[in-house]
């Protein structure tokens, strides 16, 4: 199946990574969020993104003009009706999601395949909310995704061969590296990062070092590019909890309980960078 034009649902920092990566590969775009703020502020850190890549001469003035000439912005879902492929990135909730799949169902032409950048949440269930289940399926893209290679590609329960296919292409049209996962809580990616950024705010809860010294100590003795922490604020404290959550419930195992410090800073709006504050502060 051919897929010219794409849709991306949510322009937050997941929705405009993707809609960037698209654009650069060729792909007309339009990036949709409920949010006019969520768009400019979106389509500026793109703008931004580009610039960078001019001034290290990655891509010349004219290609970034180019980029910028298939990316559209937009607060209709209805434009949905003129695109191949619609990649949802919008918060990590099951109702927000259905509904969104539900909506997309009615708009999209019947070719289309909806996929979800879904952390954590069953594709499975996502696509019993439409009448083609069979054209629905995960395509989570990592953070952030211009520069990370992975693309975790989750096959629901009804997905087909044939979508799968058209994605696993994609994917590496998009010079990202496709991994096939089945749909299980946290797939691989969060199913063995989230308990550790988890464990590490356990430390912070009990006192046992600093957000800083614990960073340091997994950066500078495991290697890890970031610490954990830092880790947590870049991704989002919010969707860190919604995603213990759903490892919680999903394995009913109390080894995935979320940190009652992390219910805390979600609880007070401390979702970390995107807020000003996590277990660090920005300016
Ligand atoms: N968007 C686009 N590019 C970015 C970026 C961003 N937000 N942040 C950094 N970059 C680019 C920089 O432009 C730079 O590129 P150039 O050198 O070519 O200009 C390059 O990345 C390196 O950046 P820096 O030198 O500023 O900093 P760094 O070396 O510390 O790298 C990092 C930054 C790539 C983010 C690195 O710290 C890292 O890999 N961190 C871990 C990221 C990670 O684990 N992501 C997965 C999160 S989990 C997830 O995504 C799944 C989920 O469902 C929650
Ligand atoms: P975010 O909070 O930065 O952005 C979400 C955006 O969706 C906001 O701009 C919001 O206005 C918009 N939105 C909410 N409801 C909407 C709707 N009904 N229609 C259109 N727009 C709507 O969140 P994010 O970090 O970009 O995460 C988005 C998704 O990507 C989540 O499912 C998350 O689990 C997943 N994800 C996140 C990361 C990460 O590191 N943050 C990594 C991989 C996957």
């Amino acid at each position: 199946m051919a897929i010219h034009k794409v849709m991306v649902i949510g322009a937050g920092q997941m929705g405009a990574g993707i809609a960037q990566v698209c654009a650069q590969s060729g792909y007309e775009v339009v990036l949709n969020d409920l949010s006019e703020e969520a768009l400019d502020k979106g389509l500026k850190g793109i703008e931004r993104q580009l610039a960078r890549s001019v001034e290290k001469e990655r891509m010349t003035e004219k290609e970034k003009t180019e980029v910028l000439g298939r990316l559209n912005t937009s607060r209709q879902r209805s434009d949905a009706e003129s695109c191949d492929l619609i990649i949802e990135a919008v918060v990590e909730n099951m109702e927000v999601k259905t509904k969104v799949f539900a909506d997309l169902d009615e708009i999209a032409p019947e070719h289309a395949i909806l996929a979800s950048n879904t952390s954590s949440l069953p594709i499975t269930e996502i696509a019993a909310a439409t009448k083609r289940p069979d054209q629905v399926i995960g395509m989570h893209f990592m953070n952030p995704v211009p520069v990370m290679k992975l693309v975790e590609i989750i096959r629901g329960l009804q997905t087909s061969d044939e979508t799968f296919k058209a994605i696993e292409d994609m994917t590496v049209q998009l010079s990202k590296t496709p991994v096939e996962v089945q749909d299980f809580p946290g797939f691989v990616s969060n199913r063995i990062l989230m308990p550790m950024i988890n464990e590490a705010i356990y430390a912070v809860y009990e006192g046992i070092a600093s957000p800083e010294d614990i960073d340091t100590v997994m950066k500078l003795g495991t290697n890890h590019p970031m610490g954990p922490l830092t880790l947590a604020d870049f991704i989002g404290l919010d969707t860190c909890l919604y995603i213990m959550e759903v490892l919680h419930d999903g394995f009913g195992d109390s080894k995935y309980r979320p940190c009652p410090l992390l219910r805390k800073y979600v609880k007070a709006g401390w979702l970390g960078r995107k807020s000003g504050r996590g277990f660090y502060q920005y300016e």
